[in-house]
C-alpha cells in the first residue's frame, strides 16, 4: 500500500474555499482528509483521531497557527505540519521550522509544490518514526541475538557432550541419567523451580570438559596413574572454561566446576565442603560467594554423579547393583557425599519416584540409611 493510500490529513484553515480545494485536490490524490475551521477545533479533532500530516494556517481567528503547532509538537509528536502561511516571509519561516514544523508553503498554493511538499515531509516522518522504533528496539533486538547465539553455542555443546558419550558405551546416556536424579532430588528437597532448571542445566553439561581428555586415558581399562588421573580431574575447571563464554549463571558454573567436590572438603578441584542443609533450607550461595561452599546442585550432581557411576559397567568392574551403590553412598554420608541429599535420594528409591522411574525401586533395610 502506497503511503497516499494510508496517509490521513487535516487542512486547518478559516478560510472555507481553501478547505475545500485543499480537500478536493489530496482526496483525488488518495489522500484521507478532515478538516476545521479554527486551530481550537483541529486540537480537539486530533484528541480522538489522530492524523499523520496537519495542513495548518498560519493567520487564523482565535489560536493563531504557531500557537497551534507548539500544541501538536507537544501531545502529537509523530504528528507532521506543513505551515501554510501568505507571509512570504523567511525569518518567519525559519522560525516555525525550529518549533518542529516539517516545510512550509506560500498562499495562493500551488498544487503540485503542495504535493512534493506533502511526499517529503511524509517521508521524513515515517523515517524519524522507523529510526526511533529502530533505537527502540535495538538493544531488545542484540538480547535476543545474543540469546539466540548462545542457544545455538550451548547446543552445540550438549551434542559434543553427548556424541562423546555415545562413543563409550560404559557412559552413553550419563550426563542425562545424572541430571534426572539430581534435579529429582532438588525438587523433593522444595529447590524452587529455577533452581531445578540451574541444575538441570549444569547436569546435562557437568563432563563436558571431559572433550579435553584424550580419549586414551578416558577409555583406559586399567587403573589410571597418577599423571593420568590429574588430566581426568581437570575437566571440571575445562568445563566450567568452556561453558563460561556462553552459560553467564555463575551458580551454573560453579555447579559443573564442583561435582567432584566432597562434603569433608577432600574432593577437587577446590576442595570446598559442604555445609549442613535441612529439608527446603535451598542452600545457593550468592554469586560473589560462590566458590566458598558447595551448593545444593553441585552436591545433588555429586551424589547422582556417583550412583550412576558406580551402577554404571567400567572396563576394569562390571555395575554395581543398586542396593549396593545405595549403601555406598550411605556409608560415604557426612564424608564425600551431604547427609541430606543421601537421605533424600534413598528415599526417592523406596518411594520408586516416578521422577526417576528409570530406576529400579529399592528397599533400604532401616540400619543401612
Ligand atoms: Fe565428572
Amino acid at each position: 500500500m502506497s503511503q497516499k493510500e494510508k496517509a490521513k490529513i487535516l487542512i486547518v484553515d478559516d478560510e472555507i474555499r481553501v478547505r475545500e480545494i485543499l480537500s478536493r485536490k489530496l482526496t483525488d490524490d488518495g489522500y484521507h482528509c478532515l478538516s476545521a475551521a479554527d486551530g481550537n477545533l483541529a486540537l480537539k479533532m486530533l484528541k480522538t483521531d489522530p492524523v499523520e500530516l496537519v495542513l495548518l494556517d498560519i493567520m487564523m481567528p482565535g489560536k493563531t497557527g504557531p500557537e497551534v503547532l507548539k500544541e501538536i509538537r507537544s501531545h502529537y509528536p509523530d504528528t507532521a505540519v506543513i505551515m501554510v502561511t501568505a507571509i512570504a516571509d523567511v525569518q518567519t519561516a525559519i522560525g516555525l521550522m525550529r518549533m518542529g514544523a516539517y516545510d512550509y508553503i506560500i498562499k495562493p498554493i500551488e498544487l503540485n509544490v503542495l504535493s512534493v511538499s506533502l511526499d517529503r515531509a511524509l517521508e521524513k516522518r515515517k523515517l524519524i518514526i522507523d529510526n526511533r522504533d529502530y533505537q527502540q528496539h535495538l538493544e531488545q533486538r542484540v538480547e535476543e541475538q545474543t540469546k539466540k547465539i548462545r542457544q545455538s553455542f550451548l547446543n552445540s555443546t550438549t551434542s559434543l557432550a553427548y556424541a562423546l558419550e555415545a562413543k563409550d558405551k560404559y557412559t552413553h546416556g550419563h550426563s542425562e541419567r545424572v541430571t534426572k536424579i539430581a534435579v529429582a532430588v532438588a525438587k523433593e528437597m522444595a529447590a524452587s523451580k529455577n533452581i531445578a532448571e540451574k541444575i538441570k542445566l549444569a547436569g546435562l553439561l557437568h563432563d563436558v570438559g571431559k572433550i579435553g581428555v584424550s580419549e586414551l586415558i578416558l577409555n583406559k581399562p586399567g587403573r589410571l596413574t597418577d599423571e593420568e588421573f590429574e588430566l581426568v580431574k581437570a575437566h571440571c575447571e575445562v568445563g566450567e572454561r568452556i561453558l563460561s563464554p556462553i552459560v553467564e549463571d555463575k551458580e551454573i558454573l560453579e555447579m559443573v566446576r564442583h561435582h567432584h567436590e566432597r562434603y569433608d572438603g577432600k574432593g577437587y578441584p577446590d576442595g570446598l565442603s559442604g555445609q549442613q542443609m535441612t529439608k527446603g533450607s535451598n542452600i545457593v550461595v550468592a554469586a560473589d560467594s560462590y566458590t566458598k561452599v558447595l551448593s545444593q546442585g553441585a552436591m545433588a550432581l555429586a551424589v547422582a554423579d556417583a550412583y550412576d557411576a558406580m551402577t554404571s559397567d567400567r572396563p576394569y568392574r562390571p555395575a554395581m547393583p543398586p542396593e549396593e551403590a545405595c549403601s555406598e553412598l550411605v556409608k560415604g554420608k557426612g564424608k564425600q557425599f551431604a547427609p541430606i541429599i543421601v537421605d533424600t535420594f534413598i528415599s526417592l528409591m523406596n518411594k520408586g519416584k516416578k521422577s526417576i522411574r528409570f530406576l529400579p525401586k529399592i528397599i533400604m533395610s532401616k540400619d543401612n540409611r
